[in-house]
């Protein structure tokens, strides 16, 4: 796989720039001499990336970009150090791969570790390549890609290397909101390095090569006595599915970068700007998707949201966020009648979609990096309430929530709300609803929007009546059959201003697309301030 592509060299570049020679045909041949060098690179190191089912830092950005359009940066910069040895070893690229290119036509930067140069570890002239193509992208207004395989600072640069770091997060941090940023792990990525990622919008990991922790297992060992392997204590099924760290997890490197790319194609470049647009031949408003043969009419049955998306969105393709942490909410995104917008959905077949603490800082962080950067947000509600329990109440649900409530609170795009079934109590207000400021609520026949369910709610009213009842069970099953007739009804809120109409089922995707016509051209300042105080 590496025939006839370029390979940086990995030490002992000698051929250097001579005094300039009088004429350009020399200067022309000293360069060349530079380049040939450059290319023809250690294979060692490449055959152990190989070797270990990884690519070379030139192959990966060949699968990330389009072809041809690579346009490098600083591929003679070197290291200008010289403790431990370093003196009589300056690799040229000093280790990162750094420039710009395109995909699917449009303007990237990116910068790619090579870990056959010092392990990919980052010094002085390593992180200064990556703080000027992260300056390029904000200055350009074009998202920034990280291919992240390190050892991490480099050891032999001491704190210059750390200086090294906090420019990227400083950098990361001024991105945020402004271009997107993601952030691809195919490798190791420890100690301070996993913070870049960490401060990336989106984070891709590939299994069994990428791990990403603060410290190892031999201090873990050593601190905690715990005993774990790498891929255990950070692996790719670890960041994916407990620590939510990992957005997107994948078998191998070309799937991953492949679907960096279709990401891509789903983002704008930049907060000023819409993401793309692109026809729909799924003809949004005429077709009649079968909803309502998805979501059973009874409240407590089980139905899984997914399919539900890929009837709303086009040709049925969604992009799902942590696709295994926090399952009992969907986050994706899609495109509806050509227009991304961002699909945030309860999903009843996990602990009967109710909200946790996961779940709501999962769907916080989606509804936000849609905000900023002007995605419209579908909410498709059908939720039981926030999940009750000493453990939830104890790592911190009230905060947790609070943070979903602060994102849609603040959230100036457009937003439309579908309630499907059920809408109980703080999670109804939570995801969407009219009173925190969604545009237009749609709700479906089956809807029930109330403080909770009738269960619930007649054991609280009618506690002493129940227990005096000769027959309590017949006693509930009227009183039940009342409230629910009473309030759980779409009409009851339809009366009162909280949902806009009731629609067929049927008619869910053209309903969304019209809402989204019509709010094309919300603006909606927010006061003035410095910044609001999340609740992170
Ligand atoms: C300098 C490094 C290096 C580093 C690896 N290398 N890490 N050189 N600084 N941090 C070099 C190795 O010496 C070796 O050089 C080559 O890269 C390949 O490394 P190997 O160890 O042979 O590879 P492997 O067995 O695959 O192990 C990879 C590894 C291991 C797990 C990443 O190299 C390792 O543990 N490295 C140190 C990790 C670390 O402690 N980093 C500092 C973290 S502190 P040769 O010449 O033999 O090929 C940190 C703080 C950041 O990052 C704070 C930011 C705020």
């Amino acid at each position: 796989a590496t025939d006839g592509r370029v390979i940086p060299l990995a030490r002992g570049a000698e051929p250097v720039w001579k005094s300039p020679g009088p004429t350009m045909p020399l200067l022309r041949a000293q360069r060349d001499e530079l380049r040939e060098h450059i290319v023809d690179g250690r294979l060692d190191g490449v055959r152990r990336q190989h070797s270990l089912g990884k690519h070379t830092a030139r192959e990966r950005l060949d699968l990330l970009l389009d072809p041809d359009s690579f346009t490098e940066v600083e591929l003679y910069r070197r290291h200008q150090a010289s403790g431990l040895g370093l003196a009589e070893n300056r690799p040229y690229t000093d280790g990162v791969i750094a420039g710009s290119g395109t995909i699917d036509g449009r303007r990237v930067f990116v910068y790619a570790q090579d870990f056959t140069v010092f392990g990919g570890s980052l010094g002085e002239a390593h992180a200064a390549k990556i703080h000027k193509v992260m300056d390029l992208a904000i200055a350009t207004g074009s998202p920034l890609i990280g291919l992240n395989d390190s050892g991490g600072a480099r050891i032999q640069e001491g704190v210059m290397a750390l200086n090294g770091y906090g420019g990227i997060f400083r950098r990361q941090v001024e991105a945020s909101g402004v271009i997107p940023q993601i952030s691809v792990v195919l490798g190791p990525c420890a100690g301070g390095a996993a913070y870049s990622p960490a401060l990336a919008d989106f984070v891709f990991m590939v299994r069994d090569t990428a791990r990403m922790y603060l410290t190892g297992p031999d201090v873990v060992e050593t601190v905690t006595g715990e005993r774990v392997s790498h891929d255990e204590l950070g692996g790719a099924d670890v960041h994916g599915a407990s620590s939510g760290v990992a957005t997107v997890v994948h078998d191998d490197e070309e799937s991953c970068l492949a679907d960096v790319r279709y990401l891509v194609s789903l983002l704008p470049s930049n907060y000023l700007e819409p993401a793309p647009r692109e026809p729909s031949q799924d003809a949004a408003k005429d077709r009649r998707p079968r909803f309502a043969e998805l979501v059973p009419v009874e409240p407590n049955k089980p139905y899984d949201m997914r399919d539900v998306f890929s009837e709303l969105a086009d040709d049925g393709e969604f992009f799902e966020l942590h696709e295994r942490w926090a399952r009992n909410v969907l986050c994706a995104l899609a495109r509806v009648d050509g227009r991304v917008v961002g699909l945030v959905g309860n999903q009843p077949v996990v602990f009967a979609g109710v909200l946790d603490g996961p779940a709501s800082q999962k769907a916080a962080r989606f509804v936000r990096f849609c905000d900023a950067f002007s995605i419209p947000l579908v909410t498709l509600v059908d939720v039981p309430g926030f999940l009750p329990g000493v453990e939830q109440e104890h790592s911190g649900i009230i905060r947790h929530g609070a943070q979903l409530l602060h994102a849609y609170c603040e959230a100036t795009v457009p937003r439309v709300q579908v309630i499907l079934r059920k809408a109980y109590g703080g999670a109804y207000i939570v995801m969407d609803s009219r009173s925190i400021g969604t545009d237009l609520s749609l709700a479906w026949p089956t809807n029930q929007i109330a403080v909770m369910g009738a269960e619930g709610a007649v054991n609280v009213l009618f506690r002493k009546d129940l227990a005096a009842a000769s027959d309590p069970d017949a006693l509930r099953a009227r009183l039940v059959a009342e409230y629910t007739e009473e309030f759980m009804n779409p009409q009851y809120s339809a009366e009162r201003g909280l949902v806009d109409d009731i629609i067929d089922p049927a008619d869910t995707r053209s309903a969304v697309a019209r809402a989204l016509d019509m709010l094309q051209d919300k603006r909606k300042a927010a006061p003035r301030r410095k910044h609001g105080n999340h609740p992170i």
